[in-house]
C-alpha cells in the first residue's frame, strides 16, 4: 500500500486549524474544506485524463488538454464527517459522482455498522476511478469496510483511492495488510489512538465538531 502525505505549507496551517479545540464548528468545517481541496489537487494530478482538443483563441487556435468529461471520479464520502473533506470537491474536480455511505461506529465496542449505502446499484467498472473520503482512519474498522464495500460493487483496488486528514498506525497496518494495492493520501500520520479509539492528537470528534 502506497501513503502519500503531500508536504505542502498550506496543509499543515489548515490541519492547525482543525486541531485547535477552540476553533469553532464554522471554522473546523472550513479547515478540513480547504485540506480536502489541497488533498484532492494532489490526488487529481496523476489520476485525471485529458484529451487532447484546439480552442479558438482571442489570437490563434491553441492547442490545448481538457479533462475527459465521460470519465468522471466518484466520490464515495463516509457519513458524516468524510462529507468536509469533500466540500469543495467541484471547485478541483471539472465533472465528479457522489455516492454517500453511512457508517457508525459504536462507542464502546468500537464496531462499525452501516446505516446508509447509496453506491450505484448498476455496480462500478474495473476502470472507474473511486476516491473514498474519511477524515479520520482510527481502528481502521470504518475505512476496511467501506473499501470491501466499494470492491464488493465492483471496482479494481488499482483504481480506488482512500482521503483522509488524520492516519493513525493500527489503521494503515490493517488497510495495508487487507489490501495491498490501495493508495492513500493524508494530510497527517499520528502517532497512535487512545483506549476509547481516538487518533492522538487527533481532531477529537471530528463529525461532532462539524455537525454537532
Ligand atoms: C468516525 C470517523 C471515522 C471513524 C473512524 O466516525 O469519521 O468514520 O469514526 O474510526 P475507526 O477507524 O476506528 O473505524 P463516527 O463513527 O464517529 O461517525 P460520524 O462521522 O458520524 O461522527
Amino acid at each position: 500500500m502506497l501513503i502519500y502525505v503531500p508536504p505542502h505549507p498550506l496543509l499543515k496551517h489548515w490541519l492547525a486549524v482543525a486541531r485547535n479545540a477552540a476553533s469553532p464548528s464554522a471554522l473546523f468545517r472550513s479547515a478540513m474544506a480547504e485540506i480536502g481541496k489541497i488533498l484532492l489537487y494532489e490526488l487529481s494530478r496523476d489520476w485525471l485524463e485529458t484529451y487532447e482538443a484546439q480552442v479558438q483563441g482571442p489570437l490563434a487556435v491553441a492547442n490545448v488538454e481538457v479533462v475527459d468529461p465521460t470519465k468522471p471520479i466518484s466520490i464515495v464520502p463516509i457519513l458524516r464527517a468524510g462529507l468536509t473533506l469533500v466540500e469543495k470537491a467541484h471547485e478541483v474536480l471539472p465533472t465528479t459522482k457522489t455516492y454517500h455511505l453511512g457508517y457508525a461506529r459504536d462507542e464502546k465496542t468500537l464496531e462499525a455498522t452501516k446505516y446508509l449505502d447509496k453506491l450505484p446499484k448498476a455496480g462500478f467498472s474495473k476502470e472507474d476511478k473511486v476516491l473514498i473520503s474519511d477524515p479520520m482512519l482510527a481502528t481502521g474498522g470504518t475505512i476496511v469496510r467501506a473499501v470491501r464495500d466499494v470492491l464488493d460493487k465492483g471496482a479494481d483496488v488499482k483504481n480506488v483511492r482512500v482521503m483522509c486528514c488524520v492516519a493513525a498506525p493500527p489503521a494503515l497496518t490493517k488497510l495495508s495488510e487487507t489490501f495491498p494495492g490501495l493508495v492513500v493520501y493524508a494530510a497527517m500520520i499520528d502517532e497512535n489512538i487512545t483506549e476509547e479509539g481516538f487518533i492522538l492528537p487527533g481532531l477529537g470528534d471530528a463529525g461532532d465538531r462539524a455537525f454537532g
